[in-house]
């Protein structure tokens, strides 16, 4: 019997689809001669993947139409120095969005940073009232742009999520968590596993969809995979000169209905859902919804 080939979850190409609807959108605002929406980064010190991540993100906003404003700080900030940005920031009549890029270094106090950020401004979704309406389900909020960016996904796919049993690997703050509440949302069943558990196998092979959110690469192998489940794939490491995500991809395709690859799946998702939650912001801010 042959068999069927795993359909690839493929981010770059409804990224640019849904960038180039985003980019009409504010062709059109700019058309009735509104200001465009602004969004800005912040980068505390030089670690080497924030700054690539934080490249990405003003490339992305400048293709689409967003402008943005990336504050590059020294290492040596102080907490009170940043609190004292994020204060001017959230007074700006024209900054719609702020996005504080993590880690931080660890003289400063990551939860009064994010706690800081106007929620209104939080295109994040990190600050504890957009969490809360994660929880409550409420539309007016901001979804982490990971979590966002896999939702739409799914969704262009016709991948139902309603009634399955998604399990999640990782339990962290800016992925897993988030993302098990937003799996919740779309009525799955949820498991998050994490450091302490037992034995992690035991719940992916039952999976219909697998998550993976751990950056370590390789962690999870074709016999830890349901045949015909969906595995979506959020690792980034980069092992040589190579990128990898969680995913033994080769062995596991075998077995999925459809899988993300890595580079190409979710990372591209995320930048698109940190456009589309800039462009609500300003839409909100502006009186445009
Ligand atoms: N670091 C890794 N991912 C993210 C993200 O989605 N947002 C921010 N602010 N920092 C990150």
């Amino acid at each position: 019997m042959e068999k069927t080939v795993s359909i690839i979850l493929d981010g770059r190409a409804l990224s640019e689809r849904l960038r180039s609807q985003i980019s009409d959108e504010i062709r059109h605002y700019l058309s009735k001669g509104l200001r465009p929406p602004t969004l800005a980064v912040v980068l505390v010190g030089d670690d080497p993947a924030s700054q690539v991540y934080v490249g990405n993100k003003e490339r992305a906003c400048q293709k689409v139409g967003i402008r943005s404003l990336v504050y590059r700080l020294p290492y040596n900030t102080t907490h009170e120095e940043l609190l004292e940005l994020i204060a001017q920031l959230n007074a700006d009549e024209e900054t719609d969005g702020i996005l504080v890029q993590l880690p931080l270094p660890p003289h400063i106090k990551q939860q009064e940073v994010i706690i800081a950020i106007s929620p209104k401004k939080d295109v994040d979704g990190f600050h504890p009232e957009n969490m809360g309406r994660l929880v409550a389900r409420m539309e007016d909020g901001f979804i982490p742009c990971t979590p966002l960016g896999i939702d739409l996904l799914l969704k262009h796919y016709g991948i139902e999520v309603k009634g399955k049993d998604v399990v999640i690997v990782g339990a962290g703050f800016i992925v897993g968590r988030p993302l098990s509440l937003l799996m919740l949302w779309r009525d799955a069943t949820v498991s998050v596993c994490h450091i302490h558990t037992k034995d992690i196998s035991q719940y992916t092979k039952r999976a219909d969809i697998l998550i993976s959110a751990t950056g370590v690469p390789g962690l999870i192998k074709p016999s830890m995979v349901k045949e015909g489940s969906v595995v979506v794939d959020v690792g980034i490491s980069r092992v040589g000169d190579r990128i990898v995500g969680d995913v033994d991809f080769e062995g596991v395709k075998e077995k999925t209905y459809a899988i993300t690859p890595v580079p190409g799946g979710v990372g591209p998702m995320t930048v698109t859902a940190l456009l589309m939650n800039a462009l609500k912001a300003y839409k909100i801010r502006m009186g445009l919804t």
